[in-house]
Order: structure tokens, then C-alpha cells, then sequence
């Protein structure tokens, strides 16, 4: 199975939770390694002949061929993208390369190379495409869930280019026939998960001293799932969906930015008490973000009733293993926190 982008968070679990199973196929992860992509993260599978690493751009279309003519994959899944919507505001003329021009020269690679399979190995084959919910746009508070139906609205450079790719994903399917799937995900939180996101980056400053920047009014919701448990639905699809249709996968746990930063404080007071106080006396409240959705919310009905699955984590369960992971893993932390990422922080955080 080709892997693109198994080098990032949800990637890498994926990438893991995958080889951990016996019997499954062989991978040969695809990534770049941007300030995203942390092989660290891979280190457990140092000598694991069924994973291949190769650092590659998916803009690369001469590297892609040659990928797929060595390795013969019988499916790709595609993660790898630039992912931060606030780097998508200060820059957003990466996300376009890597996101639609990145994801058009893997159709490609991809179409080229189903072209001339046999008609077993042609039907057999997968193109799932992992996509998000922000394609949808923002909701109000009383609008019903993204559906599968619910019309595209994308509002940040970030999002649009998910869109777009989405679009070439879909028009690749119609007119190459080529066997795609798309999932569309809520947000993600749980081991190795970048600092500049909002979990990680609130236990990364928590735990340093740093203030909690929380904003806008903090009330924005989002409707956050376990990693672990979006990686068994992506298995679901990728074994059980119905070619070119699109599962929406959720958690079932909207909740506002607040609150979340209000559970994790209070997971660490408990799991790593501070001298004197709460870490919640860290929280600040800064500048929105321009453009700010205001809600998500995710109908994962298709996928529960289609597919059977259904998250296995609860947002208690999964932040309380999330932040007992972090506290655990502070090399890794530290590891990825070094370097680059310390600009990052003093530019978008300056005031
Ligand atoms: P991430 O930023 O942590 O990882 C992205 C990975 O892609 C990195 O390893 C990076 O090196 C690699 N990459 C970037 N540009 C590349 C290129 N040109 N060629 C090859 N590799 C490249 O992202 P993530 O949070 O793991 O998200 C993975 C996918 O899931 C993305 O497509 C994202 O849109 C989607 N998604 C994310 C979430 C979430 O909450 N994080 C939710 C829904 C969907
Ligand atoms: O919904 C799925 C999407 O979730 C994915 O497609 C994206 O790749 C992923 O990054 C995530 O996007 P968000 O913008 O929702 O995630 P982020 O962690 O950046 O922010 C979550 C919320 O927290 C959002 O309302 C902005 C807010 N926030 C974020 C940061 C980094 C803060 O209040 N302070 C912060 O410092």
C-alpha cells in the first residue's frame, strides 16, 4: 500500500496502528518531510521490513512513477498535505502547491499506473483520499451536522485547496473511472500530534509556563475525534466503501475551544500538579483568527450504518490518554519543538 504523508500526525498513527496488525500489506510511506513530517515519530519501525520510507515531494511526478512502478501498490491512501489553517493565512502559496497540484500529479501517477493493471488487479484497486470537514464552511448554532450532501463552502486558503482537491479526486472517478474513496474528518487530537495545533500547543506552553492564547471569544466548537479512531474508519472505507462515494467521520463530542482548554488544564493539575495555582490561571485570550469558522459538526450516520463503525473514545478517555502521552513522551515533544517551530511561535503568538 502507498502512503503519502505517513510521516505527519494522523499519518504516522495510521502508518503504526496499520503494522502493528498481522497480516496486513507492506507500506511505502510517501512524504516530504516539511517541518510537519517527523520520522522520529517512525523510530519503532527501525528494521520492520513490511515499511519503506522515501522521501518524496508529491509535486514530484517522475519520483511518483517510479514509486509506483517498483512497489506495485494495491491501493494508495492520501494524507499528506500542509494542514494549519493559520499558516494558510500568512502563506498560503504552499498549500496550493502541495494540496491541488500535489494531489493532481498523484492522480495522475496513480491513473497511469491503474491504467495498465489487469481487470482483477483494476477492480481491486483504492484511491482514498482523506479530506476534511472544512470544506463544508461554518455552521451556526443551530444548524443541523455536516452531511455528505451539505454543499461546499470552504472559507480559508487552507480548506479551499482541501476542496479543491477534493473536486480532482471526484472528476477522476467520473471521468477516468478511476476507484476513489473521500473521508471527511472533524478534528483530530492524540499522540504525536504537532505543538502548533490547539491540544498539543495548550500542554506544550501549559507545562513550559507559557500563557494559554485562546482566540477570539474561545467559543468557537469543533467536534473532535480520537486519531485512533479516525484511522479505523479510514481501514473501514478504504476495506468496505462503496467506490466514489464520501463518508463523513466525526466524534460526536462538539465542544467549544474553552472547554477543551478548561479539561486538558485540569487533567494536568491532576496528572502534574503545579507548585501554586491551576494551569488554568495561564489561559489568555488574544486576536481571532481572520475568517474564523465558528462551528463544525460532523453526521457520521452514513459511516456507523454503512460500515459499522463507531468511535471507541469518548473525549474524556481520549484527552485523559492524550495528556498522560504527552506528559510521557516529553522527549518527542522537545524533539519537534526544536528548531524551525520556535519562529513559528514568536511570529504568529508576537503580541
Ligand atoms: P500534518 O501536517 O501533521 O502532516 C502532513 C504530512 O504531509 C507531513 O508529514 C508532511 O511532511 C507531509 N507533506 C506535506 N507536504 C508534502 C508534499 N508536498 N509531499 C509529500 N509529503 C508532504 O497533517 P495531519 O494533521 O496529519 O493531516 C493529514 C491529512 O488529514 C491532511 O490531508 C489533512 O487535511 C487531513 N485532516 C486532518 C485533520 C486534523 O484534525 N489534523 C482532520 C481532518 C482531515
Ligand atoms: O476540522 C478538521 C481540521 O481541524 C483539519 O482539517 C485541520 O488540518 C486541522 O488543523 C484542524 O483545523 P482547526 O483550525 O480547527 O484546528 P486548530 O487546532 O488550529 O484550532 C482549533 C480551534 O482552536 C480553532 O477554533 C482555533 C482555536 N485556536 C487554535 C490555536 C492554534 C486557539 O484558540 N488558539 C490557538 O493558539
Amino acid at each position: 500500500m502507498l502512503v503519502t504523508g505517513g510521516a505527519g500526525f494522523i499519518g504516522a498513527n495510521f502508518v503504526l496502528n496499520w503494522l502493528s496488525q498481522d497480516g496486513t500489506d507492506g507500506i511505502i510511506n510517501v512524504d516530504k518531510l516539511t517541518y510537519a513530517g517527523n520520522r522520529n515519530t517512525l523510530a519503532s519501525l527501525g528494521g520492520n521490513a513490511r515499511h519503506i520510507f522515501s522521501q518524496t515531494d508529491i509535486c514530484d511526478r517522475a519520483a511518483l512513477d517510479k514509486l509506483f512502478a517498483a512497489h506495485q501498490p494495491r491501493a494508495v491512501v492520501h494524507f499528506a498535505a500542509e494542514s494549519h489553517v493559520d499558516r494558510s493565512i500568512h502563506d498560503p502559496a504552499e498549500f496550493i502547491q502541495t494540496n491541488i497540484v500535489g494531489t493532481f500529479n498523484l492522480l495522475e501517477a496513480a491513473r497511469t499506473y491503474w491504467g495498465g493493471l489487469d481487470a482483477a488487479a483494476k477492480a481491486a484497486f483504492r484511491f482514498l483520499h482523506v479530506s476534511t470537514d472544512e470544506v463544508f464552511g461554518s455552521l451556526g448554532p443551530g444548524d443541523p451536522q455536516f452531511s455528505e450532501t451539505t454543499a461546499y463552502r470552504p472559507n480559508s486558503p487552507y480548506s479551499a485547496s482541501k476542496a479543491a482537491s477534493d473536486h480532482l479526486v471526484r472528476a477522476y472517478h467520473h471521468t477516468y473511472g478511476l476507484p476513489v474513496l473521500t473521508t471527511h474528518c472533524s478534528n483530530n487530537y492524540g499522540p504525536y500530534h504537532f505543538p502548533e495545533k490547539l491540544i498539543p500547543l495548550m500542554m506544550t506552553n501549559a507545562l513550559a509556563g507559557r500563557s494559554l492564547p485562546i482566540y477570539g471569544d474561545g467559543l468557537n466548537v469543533r467536534d473532535w475525534l480520537y486519531v485512533g479512531d479516525h484511522c479505523a474508519a479510514i481501514c473501514a472505507v478504504l476495506a468496505r466503501g462503496r467506490v466514489g462515494e464520501t463518508y463523513n467521520v466525526g466524534g460526536w463530542n462538539e465542544k467549544t475551544n474553552l472547554d477543551v482548554v478548561h479539561t486538558l488544564c485540569d487533567l494536568l493539575d491532576e496528572l502534574r500538579r503545579k507548585a501554586i495555582g491551576s494551569y488554568r490561571d495561564q489561559i489568555t485570550f488574544v486576536k481571532d483568527r481572520p475568517g474564523h469558522d465558528r462551528r463544525y459538526a460532523i453526521d457520521a450516520h452514513k459511516l456507523e450504518r454503512e460500515l459499522g463503525w463507531k468511535p471507541a473514545e469518548t473525549l474524556e478517555t481520549g484527552l485523559r490518554k492524550t495528556v498522560q502521552w504527552y506528559l510521557d513522551n516529553q522527549a518527542w515533544v522537545r524533539n519537534a519543538t526544536s528548531g524551525d517551530y520556535r519562529n513559528w511561535m514568536a511570529n504568529q503568538y508576537a503580541e
